[in-house]
């Protein structure tokens, strides 16, 4: 059986972006019975942004809730936080010393900051904490601890994982074979979701529409999205974000009779209704178990503490192996 683990930063309200980039591959991916999968709230990982205590607690809910409210069974998905896996930041510590510096300087995150500060005259490092310089360690550490096969991310993560192949290679050669090589898992059809404004929906472009927000506010923001000034009557071109949002809610031939419609010109005004209507039925649901879920908090807490035992469980052999590989325990 392999092993396949992603985790999901807690730092803001998870929407479509997310939802169809990442949530609901990997919720497909857990269904399938030849994976065993281990699914977790990167708590420490958000700590480079978001160093407001209410607001780490609070997204790490919404996270948990936001999962299990997309379909995540926690009855073949393993779900935890990492704040409860305290080996991680053990391994974390051990890794960084088989990590050459360079390697972290070319990280992409690291690297836009510099270019950013560069740009603007500031020295280098302005803004730089430690943890997102070593993030891609402690990343590497995650993905190690449990022996991972695959992992799950968005093409903006493939560096990461990358590294921490050459991390685990370094760590093998150097100190004997302890590391299985993890493999990235992109999903390549996805492409990027496209936001209100049609650009990549995104929190840092606030052009995103939440998952689970509420009707009246869904509403809104459809009817916020950008179109063209083509008139009613007029026909429209695929080509715009109220069709490309359909696609992905609409069965093909819901998707099919839409595309006739703009073709024939209904007007922009009917078609956000449309696609409304469509996304609410889509999305009510799983709102309903949002709501449900948040303010059910002991339900969740439950399933996190069975993960956390889970996946501690696995962390404590792989320490065990890798205490015994550099030599911190007799020999
Ligand atoms: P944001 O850009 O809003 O900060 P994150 O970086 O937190 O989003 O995204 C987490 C994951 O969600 C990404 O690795 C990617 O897989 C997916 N994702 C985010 N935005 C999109 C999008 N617009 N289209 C497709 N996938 C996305
Ligand atoms: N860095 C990932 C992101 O920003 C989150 C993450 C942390 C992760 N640790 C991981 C993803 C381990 C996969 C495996 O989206």
């Amino acid at each position: 059986m392999k092993r396949i683990l992603t985790g999901v930063k807690p730092t803001g309200i998870a929407h479509l972006g997310n939802y169809f980039g990442a949530i609901k591959p990997a919720i497909e991916l857990s269904k399938n019975k030849d994976y065993e999968c281990y699914y977790f709230i990167a708590d420490y990982h958000a700590l480079t942004t978001v160093q407001n205590k209410e607001d780490l607690y609070e997204y790490t809910y919404h996270i948990a809730c936001t999962w299990l409210a997309c379909g995540l069974d926690p009855n073949h998905v393993v779900m935890y936080k990492q704040s409860d896996v305290p080996e991680t930041f053990e391994l974390s510590t051990i890794l960084s010393n088989l990590t050459p510096k360079g390697l972290m300087n070319r990280a992409h995150a690291y690297k836009a900051k510099v270019e950013a500060n560069e740009k603007i005259g500031e020295d280098k490092d302005f803004g730089v904490n430690m943890g997102l310089y070593c993030y891609p360690i402690l990343m590497t550490a995650d993905i190690l601890l449990l022996d991972s096969d695959y992992v799950p991310v968005g093409i903006d993560q493939k560096q990461h994982i990358e590294i921490a192949r050459d991390v685990a290679s370094y760590f093998n050669k150097k100190y004997g074979d302890t590391f299985a090589l993890p493999q990235e898992l992109i999903s390549e059809n996805v492409g990027a979701l496209v936001g209100l404004d049609g650009r990549k929906m995104s929190k840092s472009y606030g052009n995103t529409i939440p998952i689970f927000a509420d009707e009246t506010k869904l509403k809104k923001l459809v009817n916020k999205i950008v179109t063209d000034s083509t008139l009613p009557n007029e026909p429209k071109s695929l080509d715009n974000t109220i069709f490309k949002l359909y696609k992905l809610f609409g069965t093909e031939e819901q998707t099919q009779q839409f595309a006739q419609k703009l073709k024939t010109g209904i007007s922009w005004g009917e078609a956000k209704s449309e696609l409304f209507t469509l996304m609410n039925n889509y999305l009510s649901p799983m709102r309903e178990r949002y709501n449900y879920l948040q303010s059910h908090r002991k339900v969740v807490d439950e399933i996190l503490r069975n993960g956390a035992i889970k996946a501690r469980n696995l962390a404590k052999q792989t320490m065990q192996r890798v205490r015994n590989a550099i030599g911190v325990v007799k020999i």
